[in-house]
């Protein structure tokens, strides 16, 4: 081997050994997990396409054709339109351009739970909207509170989550679809976490709510790079009417394809590869399965954590446990865990701690951190 690379190789190994690993079980609060190697392979095959230009890689195309058409059928519909992005911050803006680009969208409000994702507050703020905040209690939002601010604002846009960030809640995107429909609000839905975990834990009857393009709904993101094993970056953007889809696309008029779609110009055509290979890989049952083991990882786990003297657990709706401790300030807690090389999240709304379940989880990752975390609370006394 040539005597540069070798070096080369020899200092990315050096970073790669110092860097941490999922299987390794310690990062427990990212929604981040190791991509399974078929979609690695799909994305390495593809990793010389540029997703920006679908007429040059119509392959692409055809291959999200067929996503599209497995997906509407996970989510009951016929035929949903979509594009592949870059993940859930790119696919929340689109619903905002979507929204913003309507006719009928005469004051530039965004109406949200005050639970939603960071990304749609950095959308409003750079898209020039105003954002409305609806002080929920960490708590799905109550639609009869979310209907009088439709009333008193007359929004655009309103965005509820199916899983939110920090503690996996979710909003009645059922009944906010009702007051979206009746009063002609454009009604995105960020599923980035929950999408491929909320229709397999309702039909499994493990959670109360499903998560459907009700009447009303415009738009729904899902991530795969979350719970579809995926590489990073590859996120998808639901649409019930082309149109609103033909909103987020712009002329290019110098590229062969004529236009493009999306924030990103030049985009990964390894991210549309590996979500059709592991679409095709697990298919539904697959998604189901894994959703259901998580789920039960995840009520296994605040099991454990309950037995730590002092130590308050959220019971998990979906695979996300909030715990805190009753005496030790939450980011103290997180700091000394990180000394022992374990990396948590915070839920600041409920000063607590935010563990994950992923993919990549098992029995005997939890085992190890609950003793990790008793020794270091009994340490602490
Ligand atoms: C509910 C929700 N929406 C959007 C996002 C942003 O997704 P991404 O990091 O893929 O841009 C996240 C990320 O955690 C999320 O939890």
């Amino acid at each position: 081997m040539n005597k540069k690379i070798a070096e080369i190789i020899s200092k990315l190994l050096g970073f790669y050994n110092e860097t941490p690993k999922h299987y390794e079980g310690k990062i427990l609060g990212s929604m981040t997990t190791h991509p399974h190697s078929l979609a690695v392979y799909a994305y390495n095959l593809f990793i010389h396409t540029n997703y920006g230009d679908p007429y040059i890689f119509s392959t692409l195309k055809n291959m999200e054709d067929e996503i599209l058409i497995e997906i509407s059928k996970w989510y009951g519909e016929t035929k949903l339109y979509g594009y592949i992005t870059s993940g859930g911050t790119e696919s929340n803006f689109l619903s905002m351009i979507s929204a913003m680009m309507k006719s009928n969208c005469k004051n530039k409000i965004v109406l949200v739970p005050d639970t939603v994702h960071v990304s749609i507050i950095k959308a409003s703020k750079l898209l020039g909207f105003k954002l409305i905040s609806i002080p929920t209690n960490n708590s799905p939002v109550d639609p009869g509170v979310l209907e009088n601010y439709v009333r008193k604002y007359d929004p655009c846009i309103t965005v509820v989550t199916a899983g939110t960030t920090e503690l996996g809640l979710i909003d009645p995107v059922r009944e906010v679809a009702k007051i979206a429909f009746e009063y002609s609000v454009y009604m995105h839905v960020d599923a980035a976490y929950g999408g491929l975990l909320i229709p397999f834990l309702y039909k499994a009857g493990k959670i109360k709510q499903d998560l459907k393009f009700y009447e009303g709904v415009s738009s729904i993101s899902i991530d795969f790079h979350k719970n579809g094993l995926t590489p990073i970056p590859s996120g998808i953007i639901l649409y019930k009417n082309k149109d609103e889809l033909e909103n987020t696309c712009f002329e290019a008029n110098y590229t062969l394809y004529g236009k493009y779609c999306g924030l990103l110009g030049t985009r990964p055509g390894g991210s549309v590869a590996s979500i059709w290979a592991m679409i095709k890989y697990f298919g539904y049952e697959g998604y189901y399965k894994q959703a259901n083991n998580m789920f039960e990882l995840a009520r296994y786990t605040y099991e454990k954590l309950q037995k730590i003297k002092d130590i308050y657990v959220y019971k998990p709706i979906l695979p996300i446990v909030v715990f805190k401790h009753r005496k030790i300030p939450y980011t103290e807690l997180l700091y000394r865990l990180v000394q022992k090389g374990y990396y948590l999240y915070k839920s600041p709304s409920v000063e607590g701690l935010r563990v994950v379940i992923m993919p990549h989880h098992r029995k005997e990752h939890i085992d190890e951190f609950v003793r990790v975390l008793q020794k270091l609370v009994n340490e602490r006394r």
